[in-house]
């Protein structure tokens, strides 16, 4: 650690996703992103700690695993292993990942709120809320639907109108029913717990233009201070899953309450492993170590209202930074189902390296909070040709000569000092970029050096001069040269690639490769031998991975109509001629085995007996048929002569026929009794 680079303490988050579903590509860009900053850190010899943490808690995680016939531990356990796979895989090096559900993190919310209740922070009153009598329990905005009080579109949230974008109360409502049972809602009573937010007015003024924000962030939390804040509802009703509030038995702590303590907790939790980190250095008010948040715009509220000032009415100190980034679109819109760009990373990985992503990010990732395309095209074109057809070729350009013309000992000599000069010009920009979370610029700057290094290179030829007697020497300085930018451009990248990075450390025979190395040139070393450090994208993995991601392949086979298109709202198909529907043969199916397909959300496997002949159909049914054995032994139709069709799991052979707007709304149909398996329907 040089003088002028004094060791800072440092302590980032990401995020803590929720535990009810699988990591996708948009919240890879949060962690890759936060992976690659706190990489630089380290690499500079910081003290850099990363944490994070499943976010177990909540209504929807209750009802997901109650739906699956699971108790919600065992859910938020199998979606901790699935993530943490995940992250591993995509090389995000989390010095800790922890759980919201768990001793340290139920320790630390009683204890904020005890302190918060004990400085005056919390209040009480009674709140009117629907409640499902079926299922005896208060029902959030999004677990009632009904028909808008604004416009009269049927079927929409509690909320807010998806039609004509009216905001309202669940109460305005028409013909309200809760979206979990299907009964009609009752008003309800119940004491709830608030935090007094307003008593923090004045501090968040303060601290939100304190440069702890981007700009943009900071703007536009200003207008909600000039509206005036509110105090934050804490408290939810049993059943719920999550903190019980002490002292208070069937109320719970909110999930946002207690998700980013959960930051703190899982800080804690690595804190009982690693003596050398002391939590009240990190989180006590008076604290001198960094601490910076990474989030989506989606959370600002919670990151830079409730949460500083949960810290700061509780005695802790408030972040360093909270560091928003916009959302990730693919090819220009919104991540599709059904056009295969809802990319979940365990799909990616299946298909793609790792750092092929990481790196894509890092060039479009800046300082702002604008929403950032992943453009599946310029992916395959930019890692191609600046990752291999740059960084890469230096290397694989200079490391023969060296190893047949002298053994792999390069040479101590600098054939072009002004080019080295140049190079290490550029390395405080480059430190300076990352430092920001300017990842494009660092990129932009690296690959302007790969381009000189690659010139000169190209300028002298080797190759040629490899051919001509006594200009060995020559050929001998010229790659060894190459070897040492090659090098510097890698720990340039170091935080972006690190296998890469390791590989090539394998290479050059080095050990781990600091910041501060770049500061040196390699003299006469011994390399190893040369092997290839990345292949191209092949288009093909990209389509693939698009064509695996596809979903409405599973939803569509079965024939029922998405959305809520019940009969009287879908618009009549164009007419047909008799020729054209017998065209179709409908038969009768025996479903004989109805089974669930690992991987797959929608869809059921099932096997038909059509008389002669045993069909293998994949149903994207699942939804409403959550014990498939119920469907063995039942009669339906089936569409035998529809063009087999190739499916992730497997081929799909006809389709059997359902009605219904979908979700837990579909019907198979079946036939009278009497009806035979293999006669034609007519
Ligand atoms: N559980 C909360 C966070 C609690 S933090 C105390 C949550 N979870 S999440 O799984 O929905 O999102 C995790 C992070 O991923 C959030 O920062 C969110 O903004 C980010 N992203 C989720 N989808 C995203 C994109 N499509 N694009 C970019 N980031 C996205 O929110
Ligand atoms: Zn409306």
């Amino acid at each position: 650690m040089s003088s002028n680079n004094p060791q800072r303490q440092i302590l980032v988050t990401s995020a803590l996703p929720y535990a009810n579903g699988s990591i996708h590509l948009g919240h890879m860009l949060e962690y890759i992103q936060t992976d690659i900053w706190v990489r630089f850190q380290k690499l500079r010899g910081h003290q850099c700690i990363y944490v994070c943490a499943d976010d177990a808690h909540g209504s929807a995680i209750m009802l997901r695993a109650e739906k699956e016939g699971i108790t919600p531990e065992q859910l938020i356990d199998a979606v901790k292993a699935e993530h943490t796979a995940d992250f591993a895989d995509f090389l995000v090096d989390f010095d800790n990942y922890h759980s919201t559900h768990s001793e340290e993190n139920r320790v630390l919310s009683e204890l904020i709120y005890e302190k918060l209740k004990a400085n005056g922070h919390i209040s009480t009153r009674s709140v009117t809320q629907y409640f499902d009598p079926e299922k005896g329990m208060f029902l959030a905005d999004r677990f009632i639907k009904g028909t808008c009080p604004k416009c009269a579109a049927e079927d929409q949230y509690g909320d807010n109108c998806e039609k004509c974008g009216a905001t309202y109360e669940p109460t305005e409502l028409k013909d309200p029913r809760s979206a979990i049972s299907g009964a009609t809602p009752v008003l309800r009573d119940s004491k709830h717990f608030f935090f007094t937010l307003p008593d923090f007015q004045d501090m968040l003024k303060q601290w939100t233009r304190s440069g702890a924000l981007q700009d943009a962030v900071a703007n536009k939390i200003a207008e909600w201070l000039d509206a005036g804040l509110q105090e934050w509802d804490i408290s939810r009703d049993a059943p719920y899953f999550g903190f019980e509030i002490p002292g208070e038995p069937g109320k719970y702590f909110y999930v946002w309450l207690d998700a980013p303590v959960g930051y703190m907790a899982s800080f804690q939790n690595l804190c009982a492993r690693r003596p050398e980190l002391d939590f009240d250095a990190f989180w006590g008010k008076d604290s001198t170590a960094e601490l910076y948040h990474f989030i989506g715009k989606d959370i600002i509220n919670f990151h830079t209202l409730f949460w500083p000032a949960m810290l700061e009415g509780a005695g802790y100190r408030k972040p360093t930074g909270v560091n928003v980034h916009g959302y990730l679109t693919v090819n220009g819109q919104k991540m599709s189902k059904s056009r295969g760009t809802f990319i979940k990373a365990r799909t990616y990985l299946d298909h793609l390296s790792p750092e092929y992503l990481r790196y894509y990010y890092a060039c479009k990732l800046g300082r702002g909070v604008d929403d950032m395309d992943l453009n599946l095209e310029d992916f395959i074109q930019k890692v191609n040709s600046d990752l291999v057809g740059k960084v890469v070729n230096i290397a694989s350009r200079c490391a023969g000569f060296i190893h047949k013309g002298n053994g792999g000992l390069m040479t101590d000599a600098n054939p072009e000092p002004e080019l080295t000069a140049a190079f290490s010009a550029a390395f405080p920009s480059i430190a300076e970029a990352y430092e920001k979370r300017d990842f494009s610029r660092a990129m932009r700057e690296i690959m302007a050096l790969a381009d000189r290094a690659n010139a000169w290179i190209a300028d002298k030829a080797p190759w040629a001069l490899n051919k001509q007697e006594g200009r060995q020497d020559e050929v001998q300085a010229i790659c060894s040269l190459g070897i040492n930018l090659f090098r510097q451009l890698i720990i340039l990248l170091k935080p972006v690639l690190p296998n890469l990075a390791a590989d090539a450390e394998a290479f050059l025979n080095l050990p781990p490769q600091r910041w501060e190395d770049l500061d040196s040139l390699l003299g006469a070393h011994q390399l190893n031998a040369f092997k290839p450090l990345l292949t191209r994208i092949e288009p093909a993995r990209v389509e693939a991975m698009v064509e695996a991601s596809r979903e409405d392949l599973e939803a569509t086979v079965t024939g029922a109509p998405q959305g809520n298109g019940e009969l009287a709202k879908e618009p009549l198909a164009p007419e047909i001629d008799f020729k054209a529907f017998s065209a179709v043969d409908l038969r009768i199916a025996l479903i004989e085995k109805a089974e669930f397909v690992e991987g797959a959300d929608k869809l059921l496997r099932l096997t038909l007996n059509i008389g002669d002949a045993t069909r293998n159909v994949f149903s994207g049914i699942k939804s409403a048929y959550p014990d498939p054995s119920s469907l063995e032994g039942r009669l339906t139709l089936y569409v035998a002569n529809l063009a087999p069709r190739k499916m992730k799991f497997g081929v799909s052979e006809g389709m059997v026929l359902a009605a219904g707007p979908g979700g837990e709304e579909i019907y198979l149909l079946s036939p009278d009794e009497g009806a035979r398996p293999g006669q034609r329907v007519m």
